[in-house]
């Protein structure tokens, strides 16, 4: 092991209105047979553009359009079956992460010949993947995981109804595509919880152990433009300058995590998500505050600078009065995107007793993913569970 540190992104990146109408010649200069991964919805609203640029590039297509958020290892393979029918020579997502996931995991099934799960890092380990992988673009349209960027894949294993991680950087996306107009139909639910997700992913890129000047300018650059546009998209969906800014901050808070790590809260949010039924975003906006009130100690500094960022403390305020402002500057944000009325619609609420007997399973969960070890206060498994409770008592009494 060395102490090197190594910055990773698509070897190209177009923002603005009008782009997806790019991705044929940008597909075209990488292979001729594309598969093209989405969710059924996905392809109603924007197949005709992306098939249209990618036809008119002299591209061939197979479409797989059977992706469903938080995709499976049967998504994945009916994927790969699609992409050898076809006998494609490069993948084209279109979607949020959902699809973005899926059509990085069909890549590395299709080009290994190995199921998805022998890949994950539970088993594999991180970055084993050695030989080439198809090429990938990303036509996105969700402002929130950042996947088109990212080294990472998340896919749901339905035999033990639980999330395993691929982490690699072949699996970075070679083309990425942030056109607004793609994303002005997301509801305000949604927008929302994208939003706070890619909050969460710059906030913990700024705080994480392995964090580094690559990374912080991103992260601080996300956190100041998620928090002033975040909320604009969110009470006008059709503000296309607005949904812009918002590509960015998550484009940024992508690459920020990708090239440092996220932490505790991400450690949390894969358990507690499943058990409740939440939506990532929400699972993470949920316990993002309480994590920062028990991280703040760790690295007052840092907590400090995104006080600030957020417009919660001055230059002048000591970083120890300006950290404590951090959490509840955090919450303001979550609660002007309404993040916490969604609960009732999006989750799943036990009763306390009922939720005090799984916290014991989502610590263990939330340890053995390695996120934890990069939060700036490093907590052991009764710490998780007692943040899990502060949470329910916070945060979800109200909704069981
Ligand atoms: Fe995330």
């Amino acid at each position: 092991m060395t102490d090197t540190n190594r910055f990773v992104a698509p070897d190209e990146i177009l923002v603005g209105r009008g782009s997806v109408t790019e991705i044929g010649p940008l597909m075209a200069a990488r292979g001729s047979r594309a598969l093209v991964v989405a969710t059924a919805g996905g392809i109603d609203r924007h197949g005709d553009r992306v098939l249209d640029s990618l036809h008119a590039a002299g591209l061939d297509t197979t479409v797989y359009d059977g992706v469903e958020p938080d995709p499976t290892v049967a998504m994945v393979e009916a994927g790969v079956d699609r992409y050898h029918a076809g006998d494609c020579d490069c993948l084209v997502a279109l979607g949020g992460g959902s699809p973005i996931d899926a059509a990085k995991a069909i890549g590395v099934a299709a080009a290994t010949g190995t199921p998805i799960r022998e890949h994950a890092t539970d088993r594999a380990g991180y970055e084993t993947l050695d030989g080439p992988l198809p090429p990938l673009g990303a036509v996105n349209t969700t402002a929130g995981t950042g996947s088109e960027a990212t080294r990472s894949i998340v896919v749901t294993d339905e035999a033990t109804a639980t999330k395993f991680l691929v982490v690699s950087t072949a699996v970075v996306p070679e083309v990425a595509v942030e056109d607004p107009e793609l994303v002005a139909s997301l509801p305000p639910s949604h927008t929302a919880f994208t939003g706070i997700d890619a909050l969460t992913h710059a906030i913990e890129a700024y705080v994480s152990r392995e964090a580094w000047p690559m990374s912080d300018t991103l992260a601080r650059a996300a956190i100041q433009r998620l928090a002033r546009w975040l909320p604009v998209a969110w009470e006008d969906g059709d503000d296309l300058t607005a949904r812009e800014e918002t590509l960015i901050g998550q484009l940024q808070a992508g690459q920020a995590f990708t090239n440092a790590s996220v932490a505790l809260v991400h450690g949390m949010a894969r358990p507690f998500g499943a058990q409740l039924h939440l939506p990532h975003g929400l699972a993470n906006g949920v316990l993002l505050p309480a994590v920062v009130d028990y991280s703040v100690e760790g690295n007052p500094e840092r907590y400090a600078d995104i006080a600030r960022l957020l417009g919660a403390a001055d230059e002048g305020d000591a970083d120890r009065t300006a950290a404590t402002q951090a959490a509840p500057a955090i919450r303001d944000l979550c609660e002007a995107v309404s993040l916490y009325g969604y609960l009732d619609a999006f989750a799943d609420v036990p009763d306390r007793e009922t939720y005090a007997g799984l916290v014991g399973e989502m610590a263990e969960d939330a340890l053995a993913s390695g996120s934890p070890a990069n939060n700036p206060r490093v907590p052991d498994r009764e710490a998780i569970e007692r943040l899990y409770l502060d949470v329910y008592d916070r945060a979800l009494a109200d909704h069981a």
